[in-house]
């Protein structure tokens, strides 16, 4: 079906990028980035660690693997890392930080609002025994399942992890929507983290890139491992022209996403489906395992899109404008087989 009729409602990185952003992307200045020659990449990483507050920034072609070189900057062989049981760098990575990095994942289950509590933390934390692996390392994550951490929690478990000599990264995949959110800027959205990675190729709609942010110590770690990991870009100008234009016009804009994951939930939830109240651009409905099926083919036949599941998350974003999430809300509406 023709991408602009089509509704895709199952993540907010099947954005496609814009006239604007393409024009950008072509008229972009290029240089080898492996040489540190790409004025494009280095305004980039200029720009966002100046956002952020930050010394060191580096551009990397995706999330997984900026998530994972700073996993292996902030941890050598035989160490563990502290992470929620749901979160992007333990569930939907692979286990990379164990297979390529050698480095122990200790998951942790989550607290309603999306961290981890304060106690749990302190009973993972291993004693210096060499039975046991060295804990290094919290690893947080900001929007996690479409939920802002409270920003109480988050200064209590990075100052936590720090008195215990653990060092704190976060999975700032979609920290934009935190700052859209909570109307705080940049440095306030990752106070406590000594790490952070940010994605412009999910909410902001740029077709690819993130960025790791640290001291410059750690971003040098990084660049050795993201070389290793096969993350060393030539002309990487062009994509990061993308992203620096998703910073200049697709960050305010978010809060339009938050308006329509709102108005979707509202909508489902007035056609009879069990939403969950969404906090930014995720709504999370029930759906019967007997109705995923027919469901499916409903809405496929509709041209909407969803991963269907008995939790199933629909994601908004800028390629959904507000009649999209009617006709979205109608197709849901008339699907006839809905338990009474
Ligand atoms: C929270 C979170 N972190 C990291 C990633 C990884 O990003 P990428 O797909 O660019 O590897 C994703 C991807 O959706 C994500 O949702």
């Amino acid at each position: 079906m023709n991408p602009l009729l089509s509704i895709d409602l199952r993540s907010d990185t099947v954005t496609r990028p814009t006239s604007g952003m393409r024009a950008a992307m072509a008229a972009a200045e290029v240089g080898d980035d492996v040489f540190g020659d790409d004025p494009t990449v280095n305004r980039l990483q200029s720009v966002v660690a100046e956002r952020f507050g930050f010394e060191g920034a580096l551009f990397f072609p995706t999330g997984t693997q900026s998530n994972l070189a700073a996993l292996m900057a902030h941890c050598g062989r035989g160490d563990e890392f502290l992470v929620g049981q749901e979160a992007h760098t333990y569930k939907y990575e692979q286990g990379g930080a164990a297979v390529l990095g050698s480095i122990q994942p200790q998951p942790l289950e989550h607290e309603v609002h999306g961290g981890i509590s304060i106690e749990r933390i302190a009973a993972a934390i291993k004693s210096d025994d060499y039975h046991f692996a060295r804990t290094r390392l919290l690893a947080l994550e900001n929007t996690i399942g479409g939920r802002v951490l409270p920003s109480d929690y988050q200064r209590e478990a990075t100052e936590f992890a720090h008195s215990r000599g653990l060092a704190t990264h976060l999975d700032g995949a979609r920290i934009f929507n935190v700052m859209v959110k909570r109307n705080v800027d940049g440095p306030t959205a990752v106070a406590g983290f000594d790490s952070v990675s940010v994605c412009l190729s999910k909410g902001l709609g740029a077709p690819a890139g993130s960025i790791l942010l640290g001291t410059r110590t750690l971003i040098d770690a990084a660049r050795r491992w993201r070389k290793a990991l096969g993350g060393g870009m030539r002309q990487a100008g062009v994509l990061a022209a993308a992203g620096l234009y998703a910073l200049e016009h697709h960050v305010q804009r978010l809060a339009e996403d938050h308006a329509n994951a709102e108005y979707l939930a509202e909508g489902l939830r007035a056609a009879g489906l069990k939403v969950a109240p969404p906090q930014t651009n995720a709504v999370y409905i029930e759906v019967a395992t007997s109705q995923i099926d027919g469901l499916r083919a409903h809405l496929k036949q509709r041209g909407i899109f969803a991963s269907l599941a008995p939790r199933t998350r629909l994601m908004t974003h800028m390629d959904l404008p507000r009649a999209k999430i009617d006709r979205a809300i109608q197709a849901f509406r008339d699907y006839p087989h809905w338990p009474a």
